[in-house]
This record gives C-alpha cells, sequence and structure tokens, in this order.
C-alpha cells in the first residue's frame, strides 16, 4: 500500500529536512505534495511544485505533515483531518490539547492508539529531552528535573540562520550592524536568556512553559517537578541541554550510562578525560540524541548531572514525525479515519 502525502511549511527549515527524511527512510508514498504560502507556490521543489493552501488543493491525502507555524497549522490542519488524512503537526498548536496526543516514536508510540486525526510532535528541545530520560523515568522514577538549555537559531527558522550569518559577517568584517530582526538582542557572539516570548507578564518564556508542560504530558507523569531555563547560542543546528535530574529510587552514574547506552535513539558518549562529549556540531545532521557528562551530582545523593545534544531539526522535529508517519502506517492507523 502507498499513501498520499502531503508537505506543508515544505520550503521551511523544518520542512526540507522532512522531504529529505521521507525519500531517505523510504516512506511508501504514491505522491509528495509540497505546500507553502502563496509566496513559494509555483516553485519547483524537489521534483515537484509547491502547492497554496486551498479547499481544492488539500484533497485526497492520506497524511499531512505540518511545519508552517501555529496559525497555519491551526486553520488547515483540521481541514486536511476533515478532508480525510491524519495530520502530523510540528507546531505548538495542539500539544497541549487533552484530545491530541503528543508522541516521541521511542517513548510513548502507545499515544498514538485512539488518534482523532491530529497528532502532535512535541518541541524540538523537549523531544531530545524525552529520548534520554524516558529510560532512567522507567527504571529509577523521575521526580524533579532542572533543565538549562543552549538552543540553535535553526529552531527558529530559516530566517534567523540568516540573521546569525549576516551579524557575524557584519561584525568580523567591521561593517555596520543592522537592527536584530528575529530576535529581540544581536545573537552573534551572544547568549540570549530569551527563548521564545514572555506571555501576559509571565516571568518564564513560553518556550519553557511548554517544555514543562510537555514533558509531563509526554511521560504520563502529573506530579513531575519540572524547572526549565532556555537560551539561545549562536549555533546553527543543534540544541545543548544541562539537565539535573532527581530520581525517587537511587541510581548511580555507572548504573545510568548502561541504561542508556542500550536506550533506543540514544548514543552515549561520556569520556570527557578524553574530550569526549556529546557536541552540537557533531550531533546536527544525525538522527539519534547524544549523552554525556553523566555524573553524580555532589549536592544530593538521588540526583544526577547529563549533558544532552540533538539535530533540533531531525530527531526534535522532522525525523520524528517522519518516525510518527511509519508508526502510523505499520499499526494500520491511517486508514482507519478517513471519511
Ligand atoms: N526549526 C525547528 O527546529 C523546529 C523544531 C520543532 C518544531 N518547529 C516548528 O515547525 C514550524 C516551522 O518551523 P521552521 O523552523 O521550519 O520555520 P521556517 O523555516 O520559517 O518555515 C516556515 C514554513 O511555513 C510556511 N508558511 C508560512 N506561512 C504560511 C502560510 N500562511 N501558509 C502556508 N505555509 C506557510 C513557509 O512557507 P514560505 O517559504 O512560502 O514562507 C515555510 O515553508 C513552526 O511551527 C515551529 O515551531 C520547528
Amino acid at each position: 500500500m502507498s499513501y498520499r502525502v502531503a508537505v506543508v511549511g515544505a520550503t521551511g527549515a523544518v520542512g526540507t529536512v522532512m522531504l529529505a527524511k521521507l525519500r531517505e527512510r523510504g516512506f511508501p508514498a504514491s505522491e509528495i505534495v509540497p505546500f507553502a504560502s502563496e509566496r513559494s507556490a509555483g516553485r519547483e521543489l524537489d521534483g515537484a511544485i509547491v502547492q497554496p493552501l486551498n479547499d481544492e488543493t488539500i484533497q485526497g491525502f492520506d497524511l499531512a505533515l505540518f511545519s508552517a507555524g501555529g496559525s497555519t497549522s491551526g486553520e488547515w490542519a483540521p481541514r486536511f483531518v476533515e478532508a480525510g488524512a491524519v495530520v502530523v503537526d510540528n507546531s505548538s498548536k495542539w500539544r497541549r490539547d487533552p484530545e491530541v496526543p503528543l508522541v516521541v516514536s521511542e517513548v510513548n508510540p502507545q499515544a498514538l492508539d485512539g488518534h482523532k486525526g491530529l497528532i502532535a510532535n512535541p518541541s524540538c528541545s523537549t523531544m531530545q529531552l524525552m529520548v534520554a530520560l524516558k529510560p532512567i523515568h522507567e527504571r529509577a522514577g523521575l521526580e524533579r528535573l532542572i533543565v538549562s538549555t543552549y538552543q540553535s537559531v535553526s529552531g527558529t527558522g530559516q530566517r534567523a540562520v540568516e540573521e546569525l550569518e549576516n551579524q557575524t559577517r557584519a561584525i568580523i568584517e567591521v561593517k555596520e550592524l543592522e537592527q536584530p530582526n528575529v530576535y529581540p538582542h544581536r545573537i552573534a557572539f551572544n547568549v540570549v536568556p530569551q527563548v521564545e516570548t514572555f506571555k501576559d507578564g509571565d516571568d518564564y518564556t513560553t518556550e519553557e512553559r511548554k517544555m514543562m508542560a510537555e514533558t509531563r504530558k509526554i511521560l504520563g507523569a502529573s506530579d513531575l517537578a519540572v524547572s526549565a531555563t532556555c537560551a539561545r547560542v549562536p549555533v546553527y543546528t543543534g540544541h545543548s541541554e544541562s539537565v539535573n535530574v532527581q530520581t525517587r529510587e537511587p541510581l548511580s552514574p555507572e548504573e545510568c550510562r548502561e541504561l542508556l547506552s542500550g536506550a533506543p535513539g540514544v548514543i552515549v558518549l561520556d569520556n570527557p578525560a578524553d574530550g569526549i562529549y556529546p557536541l552540537a556540531i557533531d550531533a546536527a545532521g544525525r538522527d539519534e540524541v547524544f549523552v554525556g557528562r553523566i555524573r553524580r551530582d555532589p549536592s544530593h545523593e538521588r540526583c544526577l548531572n547529563l549533558w544532552v545534544v540533538g539535530d533540533n531539526l531531525r530527531k526534535g522535529a522532522a525525523t520524528n514525525a517522519v518516525q510518527l508517519a511509519e508508526l502510523l502506517v505499520q499499526r494500520n492507523l491511517l486508514r482507519s479515519v478517513t471519511v
């Protein structure tokens, strides 16, 4: 059996990787149709013509992978579902909706059962954290997490990559800098402790709130204590995270290392004396999540510290979306909602 697939936001940072992943992983597609805004409609992309979103163009799909921002998903994802497709959405629009499963392929694939046509992909910073923490949660029970992130600019999309590039070039060539456009401050040669916005006077950002809420939803752990601080760093691709993990049961660094070495989707790189630990530049372009610097927190007998790195465009978005699509096919969950 093969399926007709729409990729909405196909010209963007995540969309282009989704197109590549569908092909690379041999997804059984009879046709892959790229969609983007009116700006890109008519352009050729990956051997197909980019389509605009309208009532005619969205008909006849089995699957739609969305990465075109929350407002596009809010408007068009339900319309694709009505037209018979199952939607896997990368935006934050549906993630907290109790009716919408929020799924990491290695962590909670069972949440796909009984879906109602819409499935949410977690945020990139949460995704890699879940892949690393699920085995620990199963073995020793998570009690409390303190996470600090160092997030790359491609996590904001194509325009942010260009902003970092332009600012870096201007600084090196001692030219006048334009006002920052994507971020509230210069990102080149800087660290900005703000990822997304401080909504309604909140002193946590929307990204930090997402990380806390999504972690509890994916792990099914409503009582898990989580505190997150998210920072933007001048890295093209690959989010890094310092994670302090407090477990209910004792877990030694050695046990944790062994546990994660056998975990799906995880690669342990942990020989710090030889300079071996996960780096964003090595994780970029890879589908796995990398964990290292596994060590006891000397201030608490049931706390460990970890360094977790993943490619935000791949496992953090496109790879997981395509893995969910594969699971939907394997479990015969694609056709079941077709109207
Ligand atoms: N970047 C990441 O690491 C990451 C990770 C997880 C989730 N996400 C989520 O994925 C989504 C896309 O992120 P991105 O980084 O790929 O952004 P991006 O590079 O800015 O790409 C945005 C895409 O959406 C399309 N688009 C914008 N407005 C549209 C509209 N009104 N109708 C149809 N298409 C429209 C754009 O088309 P044009 O080219 O025609 O403008 C482009 O293809 C966001 O919701 C983001 O939160 C991103």
